[in-house]
Order: C-alpha cells, then structure tokens, then sequence
C-alpha cells in the first residue's frame, strides 16, 4: 500500500539495508581530534575542545555564554536547579516531547503542568499558555501561583519539536508578565531560527542535546546557553561538583552535580561542528524532496513554520487518523524503512497520571497521527 514512499525513501537513501531513522555522519576532522586527545591523555572533563566548543556554541547562537555538559537531561536539570525550580514547586510544559523533559522538572522535585501544543509548531502554544494562565493564575508578592494547587509556576520550557521553532516570543512575553522564568528545551533544534534568532536564547536559559541522533553527536552530550554571566558561572560550577578553584585542594561549596562534557566528546564535537552548515543544507534539500513527493499524497508533509528556519530535524508526515499511521509503521519497518511514531504522551505515563493538564486536543491529534520518516543527511564525499 505505501510501495512509493518505501521507494522513495530507498531513492534517497539507498537500496540495500535497513535505512535508519537519523543517522551520525563522520566525514571531517573526528578522528584526527579524537588522536589530539589520546595522545594528550586529556580524555575527560578537563582540555582545550571543551573550552572551545563552548566558545563555538556561543558564538554560533548567538548566546553570551555555553556551559557543556554531558547530556541534554542534565542540561535541563541545571537550568531548572539555576531558575530556583525545587521541592513542590510547578513546571509548565507541554506533553507531546521527549520524556527527558519531564524527568529533568521531577528530579528537583517539581511538577509539570501540561499545555497544549500550537497545530502550526507541534511547539507549546502560546494561546493555550495565556488562556491556562488567565483561568488559574494569580500573583502573590510578585510569584505565580496556581489557585487549583496553591503551588508556586516557577518555569516554564516549551520545546521546539523535530526541530522546529514554536512561538517562543510570544511565549516569553506572557511569562515575562507572570513572572514565571523561560526555560528553552532546544535540544532537537541546533540550527534553526526563529525571526532569525537562534532557538533556546529567547528565554533565561536554553538547551542543547548531542544524543547520537541529533544533527550534530558528540556520542553524549549537552549545553547550556544563557546571555546571563551569573547564571553561566553557576552553571559551570554545579556542574562541575561545585569545585571551588585552587591549585590542589578539593573544597566543594555545596553539592554539585558531574555533569561536565568530557574532552572526548567535544573533540568529535568541534569536527561536527564544522560541518554543520552541510549537514543542514543536506536536511534542507531532503526535507524538500518529501514535501514535493507528499504534495499530491492524501497525508500531509509537516513543514517548518512561518517566521521560522528549521533545521528540520526529523521529517515528519501527518496521517488522517491513527490506524492509517499504524499501517504505514508497520509497512515501512517490514520493508526496512525505520519510521516512528511521536512519544507517547506524558500525561498517559503512569508517573505523571495525575499531572494537571489543560485541554491537549492538538497534542493527541499529534500523537495519534504523526510519523517521522528517515533524516539522516547525506553528503558525498
Ligand atoms: C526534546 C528533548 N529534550 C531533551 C532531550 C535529552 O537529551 P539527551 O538525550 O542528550 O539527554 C532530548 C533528546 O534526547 C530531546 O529530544
């Protein structure tokens, strides 16, 4: 029944095997700055390609400041921990992500709130966020409190999902008025740009992933990116166990996290980073390959929103109802196409069962219908 998306699909990524779903692609300096690192047994999370990914990141964003760490979860946690995000306190998020998200806000011991996502974005929807917030907010001594739970809404982290931004300038205009602090989950969208800003730095802080499926892997890793010094400062002090400087000493000033990148995985990173422009230009043109092919199929391409450049990390198609999707998933994995669904929703995760949520129409409309296709880029060398 989807005979033409299998060949498709193998068109552009070849007729033999098992096609994966995003694919690491090593092409430049990665081992020769792997060898850099063995040779100068500066393996973990002390060296130079910390240090200068972080000036790379920073410069590249746009933002002041980058912090690496070892993943995006942890990112995450941190940015929570340095927004004063603790015990009882409440999150605001949206249920179509990652479950790292969620995870992040419940190590410090929060709780989501989950908000509808906008049909344009697959992001947070700024529209559901003012509407919650008018019906169930009220302001006490300057802090946003929920009059259902009486609980301080401290953050909020919209996500940019596939990689493509969400109405992140409105979003901060409404947090800004609630006094509740931005929290950007960029980690699927290195590269892509709202009002040609990059995403994660609209709000306080925002967060990068290295995951090996993302568009660029250090095999783990993670950043922080913030134009605050002071919040840059903690950040690496947190992460790095709350060390305080001295030339032997170990005095730590209260408990830190290990959750500096190691020099390992910012070598592969600076050789990814360099071929970030390809790479991106690769996505581009096989994102624009699907939405030609899909243009006269009855299920529809899923493209980057306006006002937006996406690094359209996951190429994402939308079926007419669940059992369409469930149809196609079956078919394309038998024949070697690796296509997944979205996440389950949070909010249906036994552990966040009795999370507050705001009408999530749009989410499950998401969730019951989206497929992601094959994205890896490709360049021939
Ligand atoms: C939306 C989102 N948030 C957070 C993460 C966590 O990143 P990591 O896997 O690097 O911990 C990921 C991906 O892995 C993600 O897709």
């Amino acid at each position: 029944m989807f005979d033409d998306v299998v060949d498709f699909v193998r068109s552009i990524y070849g007729k033999e095997g098992v096609i994966p779903l995003h694919n690491p692609l090593f092409i430049g300096n990665e081992k020769q700055y792997i060898n850099e690192c063995i040779d100068s047994t500066y393996v973990s999370s002390v060296g130079k390609f910390v240090d200068k990914f972080e000036e790379k990141i920073a410069e590249y964003t746009g933002s002041n400041y980058a912090v690496a760490t070892t993943n995006g979860t942890s990112a995450l946690h941190i940015s929570l921990l340095l927004s004063d995000v603790s015990l009882g306190d409440e999150v605001i998020t949206q249920p179509l992500t990652f479950i790292a998200t969620c995870n992040a806000i419940s190590y410090c011991g929060a709780n989501p709130i989950f908000i509808d996502v906008d049909k344009e974005t697959m992001g947070l929807s700024p529209d559901s966020l003012n509407f919650f917030l008018s019906e169930n907010a009220v302001m006490k001594n300057n802090q946003c409190f929920n009059k259902t739970t009486g609980k301080i809404i401290k953050a909020c982290v919209p996500m940019h999902t596939l990689g493509h931004p969400c109405r992140v300038s409105e979003i901060k205009e409404i947090c800004d008025k609630y006094k509740i602090i931005l929290i950007e989950d960029a980690a699927e969208s290195l590269g892509s740009f709202y009002n040609g800003k990059h995403t994660g730095t609209f709000g306080s802080l925002g967060v990068l992933s290295f995951n090996g499926n993302k568009i660029i892997t250090g095999g783990g890793g993670g950043c922080i990116i913030t134009d605050d010094e002071a919040l840059a400062k903690k950040a690496k002090h947190l992460t790095t166990t709350a060390k305080v400087p001295h030339k032997w000493e170990y005095t730590h000033d209260m408990i830190g996290y290990n959750y500096r990148m190691p020099n390992l995985n910012a070598a592969l990173l600076i050789s990814q980073l360099e071929n970030l422009k390809s790479f991106l230009s690769s996505k581009r043109s096989i994102a624009m390959a699907y939405k030609e092919f899909f243009k006269d199929k009855p299920y529809g391409f899923f493209e980057e929103p306006v006002n937006s450049q996406s690094n359209y990390w996951l190429n994402a198609i939308i079926f007419k109802d669940k059992e369409e999707g469930d149809s196609f998933l079956h078919e394309t994995n038998s024949k070697g196409v690796m296509t997944r669904p979205m996440w389950t929703l949070i909010n249906k995760l036994s552990m966040f069962k009795d999370t507050q949520c705001d009408n999530l129409d749009n989410a499950r409309w998401f969730a019951d219908r989206v497929v992601n296709l094959p994205s890896s880029p490709i360049i021939h060398s």
